[in-house]
């Protein structure tokens, strides 16, 4: 079998929604501290639902697939439910990564929690912090 999904390497050689977005109304910047992977998620957003959304990954295959997939996912979205994406979810619509490639996922959800917390802070919006807890990722050891 082989070790990426159709689906993975679709959305890693044919990214969705890459670039930059010069009006965004929230942006968020993750980090991997192991591999140094960087991801960027811009969202607009209009009457709470994402109406657009970007992202930018200086990273591996799977960095790039599994945020490729997010941005789907969350487009035409309410901010609170983008909110909830997972990184299990991001990976199930992928139908699956290598275990030891899992822990790029994380960077997907990091990503999109950012950018929604970046739209909070900027539009003085209240949440609950609880909601924003850094990942205690335990794949990330690899
Ligand atoms: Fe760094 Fe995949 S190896 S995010």
């Amino acid at each position: 079998m082989a070790l990426y999904s159709d689906k993975v390497m679709d959305h890693f050689q044919n990214p969705r929604n890459v670039g930059k977005m010069d009006d965004a109304d929230g942006i968020g910047e993750v980090g991997n501290a192991k591999c140094g992977d960087i991801m960027r998620m811009y969202i607009k957003v209009k009457d709470g639902i994402i109406t657009d959304c970007k992202f930018n990954t200086f990273g591996c295959g799977s960095a790039i697939a599994t945020s490729s997939m997010a941005t789907e996912l969350i487009k035409g979205k309410p901010v609170e439910e983008a909110l909830k994406l997972s990184n299990q979810a991001v990976v199930e619509a992928l139908d699956g990564l290598p275990a030891h490639k899992i822990h790029c996922s994380v960077l997907a959800e990091e990503a999109v929690q950012a950018a929604v917390k970046d739209y909070y802070d900027r539009n003085g919006i209240a949440y609950d912090p609880e909601k924003f807890k850094v990942h205690s990722c335990e794949h990330c050891s690899d």
